[in-house]
């Protein structure tokens, strides 16, 4: 047999429904913000991962899946959206449309990482990237999408952490001041933060063997030029005007090279270390660093794997549809008033189904009772005879005769409270 490649998953069933539930809930958030859909290859350059995301991160030193193709390019793939994104946007001439211009996404992502709950190799993000925009009310519109999503599909336990990393002016010397601190503990550091010392000095703070250095490790808000410092009062005051209770982290660094200013990530208590739902943040000068025009940009992605499981832990469960089963008591005639049942009704909005096998009416009864059909409408030679069909509440077991026209009318009128639209 063969068997799937480790680290990706099969999604089927209530697995997928759930799935269908976040993407759908994510796509009618962010269109109430007027985002637009991007999407782009899942093959894109080395290059392109290793100038954005950053030669010293995990990602690009040890997670992404390179290869070469028969014209001997060096592809990978992707393992985050935002560097195909902006690079779309430059490629394609998108500044030319004017500012701001705003985007979301969802598809799958590749990391070489070791799997674990809420831990992929191939895995799937949603997330929304704004381009143009320097003002920290674009980084706050990107966190409050991110929030007001969770909190649409019921996960409005999640906590937001912020922080601001600086810019090129005033990062260097938090970063001389974190070496220095750190000098004096390299014996006690672990194998991989010894590395990080020499080539990403900021990344030891986030370490997850031992965060007890970190804590006293000196705090970048001091070092923060006067740019940064006001950006970053600016969009926490925003948050306080839009009532989004959040923790600002100065540990908060994220591991992907390109942020400038604002970091965030939302979070849930109970995922254990894969705890991290979003991650985002502002890049002022990717777009500038791929070759583009000097683009302030701000975004953010969520893993699709860790929200369903947040889900599931929570016993949230997807609303369903009503699902109405028109049974057939067999012959041709019947066949044919079913077919015309069963499309009068689906054309009405609701969930369908018919016989697929040619059963009996009582296998027929047994399996809409699996799937759980809401009811059922019998169409056999008695109904056929006098022009009306049986209705059977499955609920509730009560049964009446109608005609297609009453049926339809009982049947809007049962089930349009559950659609939340009466
Ligand atoms: P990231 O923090 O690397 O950021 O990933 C964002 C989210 O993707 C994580 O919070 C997590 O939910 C999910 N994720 C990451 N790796 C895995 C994995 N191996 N298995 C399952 N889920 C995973 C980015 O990717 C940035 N591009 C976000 C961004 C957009 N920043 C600005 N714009």
């Amino acid at each position: 047999m063969i068997r799937r490649i480790k680290g990706t998953l099969d999604v089927f069933g209530e697995q997928a429904c759930l799935w269908r539930y976040i993407e759908s809930t994510f796509i009618e958030t962010v269109r109430s913000f007027n985002y637009r859909e991007v999407r782009t290859p899942i093959i894109e350059p080395v290059e392109l991962f290793v100038r954005s995301v950053g030669e010293e991160t995990d990602i690009v030193r040890k997670e992404m899946y390179v290869f070469e193709d028969k014209g001997g390019r060096r592809v990978a793939l992707r393992p985050e959206g935002t560097a195909g994104i902006v690079r779309a946007y430059i490629e394609n001439g998108m500044n030319r449309f004017g500012a701001p211009q705003k985007f979301f996404y969802i598809g799958a992502m590749f990391r070489y990482e070791k799997p674990q709950a809420g831990r992929q190799r191939q895995f799937h993000q949603l997330g929304v990237e704004v381009f143009g925009s320097p003002s920290p009310f674009a980084d706050v519109e990107t966190i409050h999408i991110a929030m007001k999503f969770l909190k649409n599909l019921g996960l409005d336990d999640a906590r937001l952490h912020v922080n601001s990393i600086g810019c090129p002016k005033c990062r260097p010397s938090y970063k001389d001041a974190l070496k220095k601190y750190y000098s004096e503990y390299l014996q006690e550091l672990c194998e991989d933060c010894r590395i990080r010392y020499d080539r990403n000095v900021l990344r030891l703070l986030d370490c997850k063997v031992d965060s007890s250095i970190a804590e006293k490790a000196p705090r970048i808000q001091e070092f923060l030029c006067d740019e940064c410092r006001e950006h970053f009062v600016k969009v926490c005051k925003a948050l306080d005007t839009l009532n989004l209770k959040y923790t600002v982290d100065p540990k908060l660094v994220r591991g992907l090279d390109y942020y400038t200013r604002t970091t965030y990530e939302i979070k849930v208590p109970y995922l254990g270390a894969q705890d991290t739902l979003i991650g985002g943040g502002r890049y002022d000068n990717l777009v500038r660093e791929l070759g583009g025009p000097s683009t302030p940009a701000v975004g953010f992605a969520g893993g699709i794997e860790r929200i369903a499981l947040a889900l599931e832990k929570k016993g949230i469960v997807v609303p369903r549809d009503i699902l109405i089963y028109v049974a057939t008591a067999g012959q041709d005639d019947t066949y044919a008033a079913a077919i015309t049942v069963a499309e009068t009704l689906r054309d009405r909005g609701f969930c369908v189904e018919i016989d697929l096998m040619e059963r009996s009416l009582t296998s027929q009864m047994r399996y809409a009772n699996r799937a759980k059909a809401d009811y059922v409408v019998m169409v056999g030679e008695d109904e056929l005879r006098e022009g009306k069909f049986t209705l059977r509440d499955m609920k509730t077991g009560e049964q009446r005769k109608l005609t297609l026209h009453e049926m339809v009318e009982v049947l809007e009128k049962a089930c349009k409270p559950l659609h939340g639209d009466s």
